[in-house]
């Protein structure tokens, strides 16, 4: 009895290379997604799950800047995505 298939280990290997590179290439068409969403997507998805979105002029500058950061971790952003919200609220 063959317990030891060397051709059979080498397929599950290529295939397991191969599970994983169209998960890695998955997860960039994914990072691209989010890349390509503007400030205003942004916002719209991810500042009305906890309340309703206060309009962009009812704060200055100043204060969207450090709303834009305590709003960061509470909606779990990233800089990237404060950065483009913050531009938006902000234009
Ligand atoms: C996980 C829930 C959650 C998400 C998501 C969230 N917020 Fe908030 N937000 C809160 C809570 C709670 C408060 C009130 C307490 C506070 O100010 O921290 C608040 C307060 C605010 C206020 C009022 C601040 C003030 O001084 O009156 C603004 C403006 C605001 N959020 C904007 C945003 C924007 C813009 C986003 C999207 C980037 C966002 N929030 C996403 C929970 C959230």
């Amino acid at each position: 009895m063959k317990t030891f298939n060397i051709r059979k280990i080498t397929w599950i290997i290529i295939f397991g290379f191969g599970i994983l590179l169209v998960s890695v290439m998955n997860s960039c068409v994914e990072s691209q997604k989010v890349a390509a969403k503007s400030g205003a997507q942004l916002w719209a998805e991810n500042c009305q799950r906890c309340h309703n979105t206060p309009s962009p002029n009812s704060f200055s500058h100043e204060q969207w800047v450090t709303i834009g950061l305590h709003m960061e971790t509470r909606a779990q952003l990233t800089d990237k995505e404060r950065e483009k919200i913050v531009a938006f609220l902000t234009q």
